[in-house]
């Protein structure tokens, strides 16, 4: 019968096999996914793996560091951190349509990757955390004709332009089994619980333009939301939990005086594989704690509505 420390055992010798002396490069998102995989390869083949973690500044608050700190401080694993938030806020500016965030990010992002693949020399190998959804809903979408809803962030076109072959070693699992095997794998638990964040990061959930204040305000709102999610024991109930920051600013009053300030959407949703998603079911009164907190203690926000579409028709993330 099947265990995840078999599972481990099997993966780390095919790894081995695959590799054999070539060097890896793995690109770290701050999810779950590709820590698993990275810390995974790093136990089969060490220092022959350097992980690349790209960092655009649309991360949640503290995340990047986080990252960072784990991989060097907790595995010792040759991380190289790119800060390059201002090249993709610069390039981010003035455009607000979705599919063109998600390709500038994804094209930007592939750019920085490449050169960092070629600053250590080159590698032979590409590692992914692609999991089986992935696998799935990269060939087909929610059982439908075959429709782009929203493209992908991930390095695809890099390995073929690099020449670089694949190495996926969680491409048969369910998110769940891939916590499982990070717990197996010892990665914290205020890790391997971690909600997915999407590839875009925040600049997906910043509908209209998306900018460093912007994205400032946003992370102040989406952190009191996750910390009452947690305080109320509710965090691992829940598949995804996250604010939106609308580009619509409406009336409101504080105090003796009028405001006029942007809308903070939430989102949660329960979901398995994030291929359907229902909408969690929040008390009353824990949205209101949470909307007072908000608009008393983050500046631009005068305004919470809570969103109660599923997936489908809804997806997910707003863009
Ligand atoms: P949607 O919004 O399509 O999201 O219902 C389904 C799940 O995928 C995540 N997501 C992404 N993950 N790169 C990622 O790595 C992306 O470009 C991306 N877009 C959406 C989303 O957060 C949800 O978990």
């Amino acid at each position: 019968d099947w265990t995840m420390a078999e599972f481990r055992k099997t993966k780390i010798a095919e790894i081995r096999e695959q590799v054999g002396d070539g060097k890896v490069i793995c690109g770290l998102s701050g999810g779950v996914d590709s820590a698993v995989a990275a810390v995974l390869i790093h136990e089969a083949i060490g220092d022959q793996l350097t992980c690349v973690f790209v960092d655009h500044g649309l991360m949640r608050l503290g995340e990047a560091e986080q990252v960072v700190g784990l991989f060097r401080n907790h595995y010792n694993i040759s991380l190289i951190h790119k800060d390059v938030s201002s090249l993709f806020l610069g390039g981010l500016a003035g455009v607000t349509d979705p599919e063109a965030k998600r390709k500038f990010i994804g094209k930007t992002f592939i750019d920085v990757f490449e050169e960092e693949a070629r600053g250590i020399g080159g590698a032979q190998f590409l590692a992914q955390g692609t999991l089986y959804p992935d696998v799935i809903e990269s060939v087909s979408f929610t059982g439908g004709p075959s429709v782009t809803i929203k493209s992908h962030h991930n390095v695809g076109g890099l390995p073929e332009r690099m020449n670089m072959k694949l190495v996926e070693p969680l491409r048969e699992l369910f998110k769940d089994e891939v916590r499982e095997l990070g717990r197996e794998l010892g990665l914290p638990e205020i890790f391997v619980g971690r909600h997915p964040f999407p590839g875009p990061g925040l600049a997906i959930r910043i509908p209209g333009e998306v900018t460093r204040e912007r994205c400032d305000v946003l992370r102040k709102a989406d952190q009191i939301y996750l910390e009452e999610i947690r305080n109320a024991g509710l965090y691992d109930a829940i598949w995804q939990a996250f604010a939106v920051l609308l580009p619509v600013r409406t009336v409101g009053v504080m105090g003796d005086g009028r405001t006029y300030d942007n809308v903070c959407a939430l989102r949660a949703v329960t979901s398995t594989d994030g291929m359907t998603a229902d909408i969690y079911p929040f008390d009353a009164s824990f949205l209101s704690r949470v909307a007072t907190r908000i608009i008393n203690e983050v500046k631009g926000i005068n305004r919470v509505v809570y969103d109660y579409t599923s997936k489908p028709p809804g997806t997910i993330e707003w863009e």
